[in-house]
């Protein structure tokens, strides 16, 4: 018999999920209801944040973020190249220049003595990542932005689960969580911003539905009162409840979720250690609770005997997904084409970002896999690269 494609990730949804989406298509409110209301409930519970405001994608949270701070043409917004390209499209389809922060070498994740010689008179944002389920760094970069009087918005797509020095990620300042497919915790697509700022969660919550002044569920309504007015001009990024729904079983099982995760990851992280060519990323120094969103590995070529994209095919021959989390914003077509360094960020080159960019390779992880496909998955990566000797 033919081993079964082992995917890079696939949702953790069980059959209580989805009877939970037939209750909703059947109780006659599909759109943004009632589940809606109850995921932000959980997800401020959840995260300790004041204030959470459900979203169709983290990207869609990453625009009303940047149109709420009121970034433009002019401003300057930094980040990593090493992220998902959506923020970095954001900001320049805002008028904004993106400027791009480098990462350390083993943890892919930005900081405060990397941002700081960035920062520019036309710098209006920071954004640092948490990378693959761990927390960046915090508290310089906080300290950074309380100095240079610049926000802080935490880029938090991976870390639903994660904590930072026993606090956790959405507690403090705001945060952007994705709930795409292959998150820890899904809705298909979905996004959440947190925050501790009553005024900034009222003007999101404004803005994901046409600049509508209200925006409370309301059966008899539909929604809203009929008679809610626009206030500002906004747009339609609100969460069906057929969506919201399924993340609600999840969070009550999220513990269990991150724990599979561990478990599996720690499993990849003693077979790997055995194969020359591949190493894994450091953990952060700093106390804090790895929600392993992602395994990634580097493919060393002048060891490994081929590069990472040669290894993606190779694994996939086998019946192994692999992906890439990320490849440089900066080296892709329209970016390489349009995009100009900023003058006073050329003493910084991004070379960690472009190492990484070219050797990182994720790697299957997801609750519902065995460690028995974690050890098919090293096995193979030893057989590739020609050591029948190493036994998983
Ligand atoms: C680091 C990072 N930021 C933002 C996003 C955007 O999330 P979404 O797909 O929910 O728009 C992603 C998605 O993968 C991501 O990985």
């Amino acid at each position: 018999m033919t081993k079964q494609f082992l995917p890079l990730s696939k949702p953790a949804l069980n059959e209580d999920d989805i009877a939970a989406v037939s209750d909703v298509l059947r109780s006659g409110w599909i759109t943004t209801g009632p589940k809606n209301a109850e995921l932000e409930k959980q997800i401020c519970l959840l995260s300790g944040a004041k204030y959470a405001v459900t979203l169709s994608s983290a990207t869609a949270a990453m625009h009303l973020t940047l149109t709420a701070l009121g970034i433009g043409p002019g401003d300057e917004v930094i980040t990593p190249s090493l992220t998902w390209v959506s923020t970095i499209n954001m900001i320049t389809l805002m008028g904004a220049t993106p400027v791009f922060v480098d990462v350390e070498a083993n943890t892919l994740m930005t900081s405060a003595s990397l941002i700081a010689p960035l920062i520019s008179s036309k710098t209006k944002l920071i954004i640092p990542v948490h990378y693959a389920g761990a927390p960046v760094d915090l508290d310089p970069i906080y300290a950074l932005g309380k100095l240079h009087n610049i926000p802080i918005i935490e880029d938090a797509a991976h870390a639903i689960g994660c904590e930072y020095k026993g606090r956790s990620i959405g507690q403090r300042g705001t945060c952007l969580f994705s709930l795409h497919a292959i998150k820890n915790i899904t809705t298909a697509e979905g996004g959440v911003v947190t925050t501790q700022d009553a005024g900034f969660a009222e003007h999101i919550r404004r803005l994901r539905f046409h600049g509508l002044a209200v925006d409370a569920f309301d059966r008899e309504a539909h929604g809203r009162s009929p008679q809610a007015e626009v206030i500002e001009p906004g747009y339609k990024y609100n969460l069906p409840d057929i969506c919201a729904v399924l993340a609600l079983g999840q969070l009550q099982r999220l513990d269990k979720i991150t724990q599979k995760r561990t478990q599996l990851a720690r499993l990849y992280q003693d077979l790997l250690a055995r194969i020359p060519g591949i190493k894994m990323l450091s953990a952060p120094d700093y106390p804090h609770i790895h929600c392993w969103h992602l395994l990634i590995i580097r493919v060393d070529p002048r060891i490994f005997g081929m590069d990472r994209d040669q290894l993606i095919f190779e694994l996939k021959k086998h019946g192994i997904g692999a992906g890439i989390h990320f490849k440089a914003v900066h080296l892709q077509k329209y970016y390489r084409e349009n995009y100009r360094f900023p003058e006073h960020t050329h003493l910084y080159p991004l070379k960690n970002t472009e190492y990484n960019s070219q050797q990182i390779c994720s790697l299957p992880l997801f609750p519902d896999m065995s460690e028995r496909d974690v050890i098919y998955v090293t096995t193979t990566l030893a057989k590739i690269f020609g050591d029948t000797d190493i036994e998983a």
